[in-house]
């Protein structure tokens, strides 16, 4: 049996190695197995819940489609296209709405997260929360049940919002008929979040990640910049949590890994190890990189693939959302 799988990228940054060794690696990976479909869309609906700046969206859209194209993702064997070429998934996303318990929906980690910073600010616990941001997690769960996955390969901090699209699911076939397909969520425990600068997940909130596409002399920088502790060279050193061993770890062969775990009990200084973990990263990224350039500098080529992925969808999308329709007493409307 063919697996579904669907994933989406919100569009509201510059895509950084964790990025790419934790969801765009693994995610293209998958998509070359057998007896998978994939699709995988730019969420640029959610990314506004995030950002009021148009030029942001615009820029991150290209960046992030021109990131994934260039690792490899293959947009004749992968549905490749943006969340809002498909208008089928707003109006999914209503029909959800009419489902949805508001309970349920004010248990969403964001916006609780939200509330709780307002209360413990002595402020109105909803002050500046938008209804995009409280809907949230019914827009996702419209991406997941219009394509009718079965996996949806998330990081752990999103396997609440596909719990939540499998409620949703079940109410919805409970009032009208076994129509939606209930997702799983995939998480793949062996690709452990990638360390940043200072040794935390690295995550664009913590300013601590390094982009994926910086100039080399930027990359360069940054990783020289990563915190080590004072031990001299020659000095033995551990492997097991260090930031920099799990960074080089990430982009190296079992091989290599191993000799640079021997090469820390040794007591290599860090300037040597950083330049080792330089160089391994940009090896990897050195031909991902020229082929981004030019993807970048092509936004109509990136543009037309996405209109070729929204048109396959929607050859899809539009005839499901009419059986929707008819089920809920609407009229079919094709
Ligand atoms: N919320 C997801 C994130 O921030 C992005 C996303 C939007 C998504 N819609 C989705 C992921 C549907 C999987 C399926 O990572």
């Amino acid at each position: 049996m063919t697996r579904r799988v669907v994933t989406g990228i919100t569009t509201s940054g510059t895509p950084h190695l964790g990025n790419y060794a934790g969801a765009i690696r693994p995610a293209i990976a998958a998509s070359r197995e057998v007896g998978v479909e994939s699709f995988f869309f730019l969420a640029d609906y959610h990314a506004l819940i995030n950002t009021a700046d148009p030029a942001q969206v615009r820029r991150s859209t290209l960046e992030i489609a021109a990131a994934w194209l260039a690792a490899g993702l293959d947009p004749d064997k992968v549905c490749f296209y943006r969340q809002s070429d498909i208008p089928e998934v707003l109006e999914l996303a209503w029909l959800l709405a009419c489902v949805a318990n508001k309970g349920l929906l004010n248990r969403a980690h964001a916006y609780k997260a939200a509330t709780e910073r307002n209360s413990a600010a002595g402020a109105e616990p909803d002050a500046g929360v938008s209804m995009g941001l409280f809907m949230y997690p019914v827009l996702m769960a419209a991406d997941i049940l219009l394509i009718k996955a079965n996996s949806v390969p998330v990081g752990r901090d999103q396997l609440q919002h596909i719990e939540m699209a499998r409620d949703m699911a079940e109410r919805f076939n409970h009032r009208y008929g076994e129509l939606l397909a209930l997702p799983k969520a995939a998480i793949d425990e062996s690709v452990a979040a990638l360390p940043g600068l200072d040794g935390r997940k690295m995550s664009k909130s913590y300013g601590n990640g390094i982009a994926l596409f910086a100039p080399v002399p930027e990359l360069r920088k940054r990783i020289f910049s990563i915190v080590t502790d004072s031990r001299a060279p020659g000095e033995p050193k551990e492997a097991d949590g260090s930031a920099l061993f799990r960074l080089y770890q990430a982009f190296a062969t079992p091989e290599e890994t191993a000799q640079m775990r021997r090469a820390f009990a040794a007591g290599i200084a860090w300037g040597e190890a950083k330049q080792a973990l330089f160089e391994r990263i940009e090896a990897t990224l050195a031909p991902m990189r020229s082929r981004y350039e030019s993807l970048v500098a092509d936004a109509g080529a990136i543009e037309k693939r996405l209109q070729q992925g929204a048109a396959r969808v929607r050859a899809m999308a539009r005839p499901f959302l009419g059986e929707l329709r008819a089920a809920v007493g609407l009229s079919k409307r094709s």
